[in-house]
């Protein structure tokens, strides 16, 4: 078969992983030849693409970012921009697509389907936000990223006495903020699943400095609406999906916190370093299972489905159930985490 793949919306280490695992088994058992479409949707949108060989998908493992570029074009945004799709599509002379990508990037990949392209998702984002999968590649990487920058900041919290508010990535979900607590035993965890409590934040630096600990650390995801507390954000641009830039709210929540009880605060915002570099190991072992995944569903035919974590196993399951929502922190994992409040 001869088969498209890109990579779209924000990069996320494990992405060269699943690639080199499609090419690999696509090459090596199925004789299949491949194109890479250039950042995302823009490649198939521009006809932008390279012929893809054995050797590209060599050396590519511990590489983070995608070799294929990615961006955040949306088709829908333009006019017509479907029927282009679909009209490129069929001038590239392929059989099939893999979309590897979040939300957004997915949320095409169904549309294009229902059109009758078939395609086959695989499940990207840091956040972990997709439902269906227990879990997307990269999640780890940023985990282990923002739990050594914690474990960093606890020693100069503590040798100045101040409190440091970390900002994580995170837009509809505290996946990164609550298992990077956790692993890194914060002081206090703000998501956007629960409601946003100055109050209580205070009340628990203030317990911790009643026993002596004239420091602590909160962590943040950036998706946390602080507006209800009557602070101000600033305007943001958005990109094509509509998703506006986010950051700062760290900045906010450190200058409150200050205000309010006079302990030196400090904000620092983790932000794309979390996405950026090398994947875990576990994050190269999940990119290479579901790119294994996908290319044998190409191979059976399952389009419209892409792969999902359940357990141990790596199973097919209807793209749109991965992206009808945002999956959120439950409240047994954010309730361990608020065993270590104060
Ligand atoms: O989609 C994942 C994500 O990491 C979000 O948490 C974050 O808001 C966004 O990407 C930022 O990406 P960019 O700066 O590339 O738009």
């Amino acid at each position: 078969m001869k088969i498209g793949l890109l990579t779209g919306g924000g990069d996320c280490p494990g992405l060269n992983a699943v690639i080199r695992a499609i090419g690999r088994k696509g090459i090596d058992y199925y004789n299949d030849e491949f194109i890479g479409l250039r950042n995302g949707w823009a490649g198939l949108m521009q006809l932008n693409y390279i012929e893809l060989k054995r050797e590209d998908f060599s050396g590519i493992l511990h590489l983070g970012g995608t070799i294929l570029g990615s961006s955040r074009t949306n088709p829908e945004k333009d006019e017509g921009g479907y029927d282009l799709a679909i009209k490129n599509f069929k001038e590239l002379d392929i059989d099939a697509l893999i979309s590897i990508g979040g939300n957004d990037t997915l949320g095409v990949a169904v549309r294009l389907d229902e059109l009758g392209i078939p395609v086959v998702g695989v499940p990207k984002t840091i956040d972990n936000d997709i439902c269906a999968t227990d879990m997307t590649f990269g999640f780890d990487t940023a985990v282990t990223v923002a739990t050594e920058a914690i474990d960093r900041l606890h020693t100069t919290a503590e040798s100045h006495h101040r409190c440091i508010v970390v900002e994580v990535m995170g837009r509809h979900s505290g996946w990164i903020a609550t298992h990077a607590g956790i692993a890194g035993g914060a002081d206090y965890v703000v998501i956007p699943e629960y409601p946003f409590d100055i109050d209580d934040i205070i009340d628990k630096i203030q317990q911790r400095m009643k026993r002596g600990k004239f420091f602590s650390i909160v962590v943040i995801a950036e998706g946390v609406e602080l507006e209800g507390a009557g602070w101000e954000f600033k305007t943001r641009e958005s990109d094509d999906f509509g998703n506006v830039r986010l950051g700062g709210v760290g900045n906010l929540l450190a200058s409150e916190i200050e205000k309010r009880i006079g302990i030196e605060s400090r904000a620092v915002v983790l932000g794309h370093v979390q996405r950026g570099g090398t994947p875990t190991a576990f994050d190269r072992v999940l990119g290479t299972k579901y790119g294994i995944a996908a290319i044998d569903m190409v191979h059976q035919g399952k389009f419209g489905m892409m792969t999902a974590l359940q357990g141990t196993k790596v199973i097919p399951v209807p793209i749109i159930e991965g992206v009808k929502e945002s999956k959120t922190v439950d409240k047994v994992t954010y309730e361990i985490a608020k065993v270590f409040f104060g």
